[in-house]
């Protein structure tokens, strides 16, 4: 093992030379940097990085975000995902505005007691923004700490903080920069120390690395909770009148709350058995039984496997719409509304 202070200026050599050239790292605005730090909660730079930027042409500042409604906000985040990150940054702005006047925190205390904001991303924001001294520990930082020190602790339970801390605050002490000794840290993650083959042959820090040393790298880190994925299958109705659809708004308690969807029958098996369109209080006069299912799709999510099954309905006359969270929109306005991403992909496969 080298001291730390060589490990850090390597780590911090490397990063010299080696990091991606993004928007984020060319600002102190922390609200910008903010934003960030949410997207890459859950999303890939590559991914996120084009809602960053119409993100923050849509909502420029802490003001303009909380004079916005949710759902124009939820619509900007529109396929990303993880929507309550969406939420919380509109709630955390509202709060902002009503508390004070916008001014983003610079306390790292209160930078935790923003919603959506846990101690990873209050020390991301907090480094990169104020400088403050706080080891950021994501699951790229997790990874390289588990393979340079060799720890075999797992970095997913409700220790997994507390076992990796020292380590990263024995790396951060001395150094004059702390926002950009984390962002090398997890851009070391991202690029060099990646999950499946790192490329150790070329590796600056290898020869203090015990992972490489002992041929650990496919062990570590270790996790203790295996991933529970379940099936739910999902069958939607698309109700067509006249130029409408029917566009249902989801409710709490589950994935995509407060997206609009089309009305849905969720069924515990794959087939879909006496489920009726009237449990949805649309009366359908005139048919019997259920439309043709369209062909399935497969919607993957981090602990839930969908199967989805869309079923054309033309109606004849005005549907009657008992449910409020239910509503008969003309489909040239489609566009205003909010929907996870297998509903956007249906509608323009639909429309060509
Ligand atoms: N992941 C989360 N925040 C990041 C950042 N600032 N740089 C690189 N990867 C990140």
């Amino acid at each position: 093992m080298m001291p730390q202070n060589a490990l850090r200026s390597r780590l911090l050599r490397w990063y010299r030379t080696h990091q991606r050239d993004l928007p984020w790292r060319r600002t102190r605005d922390p609200y910008r940097i903010w934003v960030s730090e949410v997207i890459l909660q859950q999303t890939r730079v590559d991914q996120g990085l084009p809602y960053y930027r119409s993100f923050l042409r849509r909502f420029p500042t802490i003001r303009k975000l909380a004079a916005a409604s949710e759902q124009q906000v939820l619509k900007a985040w529109e396929g990303m995902g993880y929507y309550s990150r969406a939420r919380n940054l509109h709630a955390a702005a509202r709060h902002l505005m009503s508390s004070g006047n916008g001014t983003f925190p610079s306390d790292y205390e209160e930078i935790m007691g923003l919603k959506g904001i846990g101690p990873y991303t209050a020390a991301a924001i907090g480094s990169i923004a104020f400088g403050i001294r706080e080891p950021v520990l994501d699951g790229n930082v997790f990874r390289f700490l588990a393979r340079y020190y060799g720890i075999d602790r797992p970095v997913d339970g409700p220790q997994a903080r507390n076992s990796f801390l020292p380590y990263a605050r024995a790396l951060m002490d001395g150094c004059r920069a702390p926002g950009t000794l984390n962002q090398a840290l997890m851009e070391f993650g991202a690029l060099q120390c990646t999950p499946a083959s790192p490329d150790c042959i070329r590796c600056p820090l290898r020869n203090g690395c015990r992972a490489f040393l002992q041929g650990m790298q496919g062990m570590l880190p270790v996790r203790s909770l295996k991933r529970k994925v379940r099936s739910r299958y999902f069958h939607f109705l698309v109700v067509r009148w006249k130029g409408h659809v029917v566009l249902h708004q989801r409710g709490n308690r589950d994935i995509w709350r407060g997206l609009f969807e089309f009305p849905l029958v969720e069924s515990s098996r794959p087939g879909l058995e006496n489920a009726t369109l009237a449990r949805y209080g649309i009366s359908q006069e005139g048919r019997k039984g259920l439309p043709e299912p369209g062909p399935l799709h497969k919607h993957q999510l981090t602990h839930q496997t969908l199967h989805v099954r869309y079923y054309e309905v033309h109606l004849s006359s005005k549907p009657q719409l008992r449910n409020p969270a239910l509503l008969l929109v003309p489909e040239v306005q489609l566009d205003q509304y909010p929907v996870p991403r297998i509903i956007s992909r249906y509608l323009e496969a639909a429309h060509g």
